[in-house]
């Protein structure tokens, strides 16, 4: 199995992080990108976005040939045993899923597929999906078996999540396929460790279970995962509102009740709420759904208006706190990337924030540790793009905490006090000690610590 011939198709966030682990685990992985500026960066052994570990894992791959950047299908496919799409599932206007990525990818793939070669369905797609491409296939012809295959990975930690990870999901009706599949992964996992030591990334092993399930059970296993991470942290938004009233504090009574195993500490986070590739697509994708199955999700529908709001709520906090208006304020927002560890900012709640400030009339200075280059197309104009805390935060009435980066979390405060003219902090985040925080002589606000 270690001599297969891999595929992937997309060299997003997902794909790129498959193809680069699967080419230090012994396979040739052709890594298919049709965007010429993503391709070019790849073949130089870097990402166009950030993620440790993965430009080491790829420069090296290219070095030793197994990884082999290419927008060619008719080159890749015809030699490959197994196929994984990993291409992009954006949502439409109206928060469904828009699938002209998927049915595009295997469309051209079938042009290429021998009858051998495993078709597995990577990205994020409705229940209902894969059933339509096997139509595809059939109408076309393909004797290619189509699993589904979906990924569990999370930005800022992919590479590790692709090495280590607590379940694979395979779901279809071939077993020779999944067990092809499977196959691949298991010889991965050998290697798992040899790959972190290339990429830079501390190495812990996890149960690696495989599940296996029919085909439309894994479609809905992802999007019902994202979806109740996603409702967990409503669920802590919404208590934050009570508790700022009734003058509890959310993350004591988070830790409290994250106590329970049966209920966990995970996604229990209350703030400036979710953002992201996945979690917003994910709910309303699941919505609209259930809608086309007469389904109605009035839950996830609480969870996606909990959501919105956040951005708001936090706004609404500084506003209050600084008279009422932020108009000709100084506010600096630290954290334009979606999470920490990452320079995505889809939909990413510190840019939303950010441009609300400015439209209401703030100043606003903005600063991102790896992410201000792609923020900068988000912003509004006239929203100051920093380079440092120290350049964002100098001469501010008001510092807003948005993506818990290291970098913000060992802040020294003292220095904060130094180049703010104010003393307002307002953690969007909680992950600041408000004690620290009132030690230094600084206001602090969170979400939910009244
Ligand atoms: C998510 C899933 O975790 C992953 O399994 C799936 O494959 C893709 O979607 P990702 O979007 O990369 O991963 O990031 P994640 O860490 O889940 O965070 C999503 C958003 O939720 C971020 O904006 C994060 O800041 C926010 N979040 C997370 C909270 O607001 N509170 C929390 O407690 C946890």
């Amino acid at each position: 199995m270690s001599n297969s011939t891999i595929t992937i198709l997309g060299t997003g966030y997902l794909g790129l992080t498959t193809a680069a682990v699967l080419s230090h685990a012994g396979f040739t992985v052709y890594a298919v990108e049709p965007n010429p500026d993503r391709l070019n960066a790849i073949k130089q052994g870097r990402s166009f976005f950030y993620e440790a570990g993965l430009d080491a894992l790829v420069s090296a791959g290219l070095k030793n040939g197994t990884l082999i950047p290419t927008d060619s299908y008719a080159e890749s496919i015809p030699n490959s045993d197994v196929v994984f799409s990993c291409v992009g599932t954006p949502d439409n206007p109206d928060g469904s899923s828009n699938l002209t990525y998927i049915f595009a990818a295997a469309e051209e793939a079938a042009k290429y597929l021998k009858p051998e070669t495993v078709y597995a369905q990577k990205s994020t797609v409705p229940v209902g999906t894969g059933r339509k491409v096997m139509q595809l296939f059939t109408d076309k012809s393909v004797a290619s078996p189509y699993i589904s295959n979906p990924e569990f990975l999370s930005e800022g930690s992919s590479v590790l999540d692709t090495l280590t990870y607590d379940r694979l999901i395979f779901g279809g009706e071939n077993q020779d396929a999944i067990q092809k599949v499977r196959d691949i992964f298991t010889h991965a996992e050998t290697q798992a460790e040899a790959t972190a030591t290339l990429a830079g990334l501390p190495f812990k092993a996890k149960s690696n279970h495989h599940i296996i399930v029919s085909l439309e059970s894994a479609e809905l296993i992802k999007v019902t995962a994202n979806s109740i991470l996603a409702l967990k942290i409503s669920y802590a938004n919404s208590i934050a509102k009570l508790a700022d009233k009734a003058g509890a504090d959310v993350v004591e009574v988070m830790d409290g009740i994250g106590a329970d195993q049966r209920i966990g500490r995970a996604f229990l986070n209350a703030g400036r709420g979710y953002g992201g590739g996945c979690f917003p697509k994910d709910v309303s994708g699941l919505i609209a759904t259930g809608l086309d199955y007469s389904v109605d999700l009035e839950i996830m529908q609480a969870a996606q208006s909990i959501n919105e709001s956040m951005p708001g709520y936090v706004v609404e906090k500084l506003q209050s706190a600084l008279g009422g208006s932020v108009q000709g304020k100084k506010i600096a927002v630290l954290g334009l990337a979606f999470k920490a560890n990452t320079s995505d900012t889809r939909r990413s709640p510190g840019v939303a924030m950010a441009n609300t400030l400015a439209k209401a009339g703030a100043i606003v200075s903005a600063y991102d540790p790896q992410a201000g280059e792609e923020a900068g197309k988000e912003l509004r104009p006239g929203i100051a793009s920093a380079t440092s805390i120290k350049d964002a935060t100098k001469d501010t009435d008001a510092v807003v905490i948005a993506t818990d980066w290291a970098e913000f979390k060992e802040y020294s405060l003292k220095n904060l006090t130094q180049t703010m003219k104010g003393k307002l902090i307002v953690d969007g985040m909680n992950c600041l000690e408000p004690a620290n925080v009132k030690e230094a002589g600084l206001t602090y606000i969170g979400v939910g610590r009244s």
